[in-house]
């Protein structure tokens, strides 16, 4: 029956959108590697039964076809100064045979009701393409760094004093228990990481070794018996003219310290063989840059990373923490989410955050997207004003917005989810 929240299939060229039935996943893996190009297999059908939750998935069908789909993960994430639940966009696709429809406009518009009305406050995701998701409002929050380096020019120089030692792991599937703790104490301390309950390690795993048949190596730095870091790689053995040219490819390099980061780095670029590290996902404030005696032997590439979306504005701004105390005025605009539009004052004391609806002049005009972009704490609001994103009606706001939002450790997920 049509509604004014949905208008029905025939308002949208006979395209249904509906929650994923129990015992669909095969339809939903379908879809979902198609739209990628890929064959889609029974791994990817049961990779979709172990990630994807009852109730929070939506498929646009046409007919009996599922033609796209949409899928929300309630995960928990780290921000500035604490922790929140937070809806993870994923498993996006629409068929190459139904694209530019409209379809991905309604699965968003219709996740976004669904989450205002009775889910989280914030939603966030990864991108496949760059310009797919400001549309809806998701502003890009958090850098991410692809990085290659030479091994022969990598020399680390000014390495913190870690104190532990490297173990190699044989049986890194069985193994995965043993990486919780570090992990844990790394997530809580770096916005926009996530946390994994035993499942969604199962799950990650899953996905890391799906379509790649090269081992997965797992290496631990332990202290006093305890794992405090690890990194998961891949290495590929090349001989150039008799000589060795190996790649060696991060999966995954956590550690609970700065000074652990750089031990496991310190083995990476020690490895025989091996002449080149690489990584596409790595944090804009990796330890690595700060401790090469020759910066120019890193290779970076920047690009986006998380993107953030705010459903609802105020209940947001008070869920995370803040690095100083002030207040702000401020204009919100939002045409996806017309709930959140309005004037807000934003009081932080030391008692925590407040805000709420003001009649008093605004400071700042600004879209939803680019508070998005400021919320786990890479605020750039500056910046964006520059760039004509964001609007001061008082001189020296955006920069007072800034001091408010920024956190000193750089947003960025390990997971791609
Ligand atoms: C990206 C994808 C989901 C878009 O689905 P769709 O149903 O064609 O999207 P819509 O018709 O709702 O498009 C809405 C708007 O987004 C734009 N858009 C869609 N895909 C885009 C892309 N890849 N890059 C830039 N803009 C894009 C459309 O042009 C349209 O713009 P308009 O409103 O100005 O006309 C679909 O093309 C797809 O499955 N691609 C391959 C898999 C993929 O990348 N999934 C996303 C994973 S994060």
């Amino acid at each position: 029956m049509p509604t004014a929240a949905d208008p029905g299939p025939a308002a949208r060229g006979g395209i249904g959108i509906r929650r994923l039935a129990e015992g669909e996943e095969e339809a939903f893996a379908r879809c979902f590697e198609l739209a990628f190009s890929a064959a889609p297999t029974a791994t990817h059908t049961e990779r979709a039964r172990l990630g994807l939750e009852p109730g929070r998935t939506l498929v646009a069908v046409d007919g009996d076809e599922v033609v796209g789909t949409c899928a929300l993960l309630s995960l928990e994430m780290t921000v500035p100064g604490g922790v929140l639940p937070v809806a993870g966009v994923s498993g996006v696709g629409v068929l190459p045979s139904h694209r530019r429809r409209g379809t991905l406009t309604h699965l968003i518009q219709r996740q976004l009701q669904d989450l205002h009305a009775g889910g989280e406050a914030v939603a966030a995701l990864f991108a496949s393409q760059a310009g797919i998701y400001g549309r809806f409002g998701f502003g890009m929050a958090g850098d991410d760094c692809a990085v290659r380096i030479a091994t022969r020019d990598a020399e680390l120089r000014a390495l913190p004093a870690a104190l532990g030692r490297m173990r190699i792991v044989h049986d890194p599937a069985a193994s995965l228990a043993q990486l919780g703790g570090a992990y844990d104490r790394c997530r809580t301390g770096r916005p926009g990481m996530i946390r994994r309950e035993e499942r969604q390690w199962r799950s990650w795993w899953a996905e890391l070794v799906a379509d790649d048949p090269r081992p997965v190596l797992l290496a631990v730095h332990e202290r006093e018996g305890v794992v405090d870091g690890y990194v998961l790689y891949r290495v590929e053995l090349r001989w150039a003219q008799g000589q060795p040219s190996g790649l060696l490819q991060v999966q995954e390099l956590i550690g609970d310290a700065p000074a652990v980061e750089a031990a496991l780095w310190q083995y990476l670029l020690g490895i025989d063989l091996v002449s080149e590290v690489e990584t596409w996902h790595r944090p804009p404030d990796d330890v690595l840059r700060w401790c090469l005696a020759d910066l120019r032997s890193l290779n970076l590439t920047l690009r986006d990373g998380l993107w953030v979306r705010l459903v609802d504005g105020a209940r947001a701004l008070e869920g995370r923490g803040y690095g100083a105390e002030g207040e702000l005025v401020f204009d919100l605009d939002d045409s996806g989410c017309p709930w959140n539009r309005g004037r807000y004052h934003l009081e932080v004391g030391p008692g925590g955050a407040r805000c709420r609806r003001t009649r008093r002049s605004a400071q700042l005009h600004l879209d939803v997207a680019a508070l998005g972009s400021a919320y786990l704490g890479a605020a750039r609001l500056v910046q964006q004003a520059r760039a004509g994103r964001v609007e001061e009606s008082e001189p020296g706001a955006a920069a007072r917005a800034d001091r408010l939002l920024s956190w000193p450790i750089a947003p960025w997920c390990a997971e791609v989810f």
